[in-house]
Order: structure tokens, then C-alpha cells, then sequence
């Protein structure tokens, strides 16, 4: 059996990280989710008092700056200068303030080797806006998700209620326009499809329905 690199990109709410995780167990892969990286610098810069959207103060962090992700038993652990932050990663305004830094260039650059080092062997499932176009572009299979706005606004609505967070659904939809627009629209790594990516609508499908069409093209190179 080879030990594939499967990339998978799309924007907030489609059900990525949901997808990314159940295919990874069904594999017996290790699910990257490099939004928790470019979420554990977001948090790093809010802890450090930085300007989100100031470049140059950001770029300056980063030499002060260490970043592991540890795994065990499928779950991921992230640690920032040795301290586990994993649980205050998906709060709203990390989210919002991920969305800023990883516009910089500087973030993305660093983040880099760090995303393929753990990639390296293969036999990893790597989800987030730019796996099939920049950091895995040889990966053996890409698939780019989409679904309506409305549905990952009201996805992403009964994962922040879950979670604890209260918005009203307006927040939300308002939050997730705003983010695809700065992931669609910067200059460096946008959100865009790799060339040679295979497209799936998740709005009406099921998670595990979702991961049964990828299966069926995985399956084919193995
Ligand atoms: O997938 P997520 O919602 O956890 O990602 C948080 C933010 O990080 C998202 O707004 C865009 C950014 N991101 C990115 O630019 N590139 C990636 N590979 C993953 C995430």
C-alpha cells in the first residue's frame, strides 16, 4: 500500500475539518489541520499584544516564536513556546484574527516547512486553504470542497453554539462572508482550487457520504 498525501482545500464551513478527520481514521492517516497552526500564531499574536494586521511587528514574533503540533491516537495537540493552547484555538476571535495573520507573508513562509515536515511520510490527510496549490503541490489525490453560503453559515452556527459561544446566525453569516473574502482575495495563497483538484458540493451530502466519493477515487491509488 503507498502512503498517499491527500490534500483538501476549501473555505470556512464547508466541512473540512470534519471530512479531513473521519477519512484520516478510515485510512489509518494522520489528519493535519494546518487551520490550527495559522490559529496557534493568531493566538500567539493576541498573547504578545501585536497589532494583528502590522507585518512587520508580526514578522518580528515570529524569531521568538515555537510551534509543535503533537499527535497521539489521532488527536492533535498545539503548543506555543511549550504551552498547550490547543482548547482556546476555535474561539471566535481567534478565528476572526487567523483570518488577518495569515494574509502576511512572513507567517505563511514560516509555516511552511513546519506543515511539510509533518506531511513528510506521507500517509496524511492535510486540510486548509492552500494544501493542493502550495505546500503539498505533488500531493497523489486534491479535492477542493464547496458548499452554499448559507449552509456553511448555518454549519458553522451549530458548531459555535455547540461549543458553548453564543451568536445569533446573522454574526456568524456575517463572520464567515468576511473571512472568505480576505482567504479568497489576498495576494500571497489565496483560496483557490489546484488545476488539478477534484471539485465535491457538500451542501446536501453527509459527512460520511462526503468521504465515501473520496474514497472511491483514493481506492483507485492505493
Ligand atoms: O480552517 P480554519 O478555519 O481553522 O482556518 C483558520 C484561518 O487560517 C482561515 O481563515 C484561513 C487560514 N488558513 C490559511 O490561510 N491557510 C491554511 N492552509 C489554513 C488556514
Amino acid at each position: 500500500m503507498r502512503r498517499l498525501i491527500v490534500a483538501i482545500d476549501g473555505p470556512a464551513g464547508v466541512g473540512k475539518s470534519t471530512v479531513a478527520r473521519l477519512l484520516a481514521s478510515r485510512l489509518g492517516y494522520l489528519y493535519l489541520d494546518t487551520g490550527a497552526l495559522y490559529r496557534a500564531m493568531a493566538w500567539a499574536v493576541i498573547e504578545s499584544g501585536r497589532d494583528l494586521a502590522d507585518a512587520e511587528a508580526v514578522a518580528a514574533l515570529l524569531p521568538t516564536l515555537s510551534l509543535q503540533m503533537q499527535f497521539h491516537q489521532g488527536t492533535a495537540t498545539v503548543l506555543v513556546n511549550g504551552k498547550d493552547v490547543t482548547g482556546d484555538l476555535r474561539t471566535p476571535a481567534v478565528s476572526a484574527a487567523a483570518s488577518v495573520v495569515s494574509a502576511i507573508h512572513a507567517v505563511r513562509v514560516w509555516l511552511l516547512p513546519i506543515q511539510r515536515q509533518i506531511g513528510q511520510d506521507g500517509a496524511v490527510v492535510a486540510e486548509g486553504r492552500d494544501m493542493g496549490t502550495k505546500v503539498f503541490p505533488a500531493a497523489d489525490v486534491k479535492f477542493f470542497l464547496e458548499a452554499d453560503p448559507t449552509v456553511r453559515a448555518q454549519r458553522r452556527h451549530r458548531e459555535l453554539v455547540a461549543a458553548g459561544h453564543f451568536r445569533v446566525l446573522e454574526e456568524t453569516t456575517a463572520d464567515l462572508a468576511g473571512r472568505d473574502k480576505r482567504d479568497r482575495s489576498r495576494s500571497i495563497a489565496p483560496l483557490v482550487p489546484a488545476e488539478d483538484a477534484r471539485f465535491i458540493d457538500t451542501s446536501r451530502l453527509s459527512v460520511s457520504e462526503v468521504v465515501d466519493q473520496m474514497m472511491v477515487v483514493i481506492a483507485a491509488r492505493l
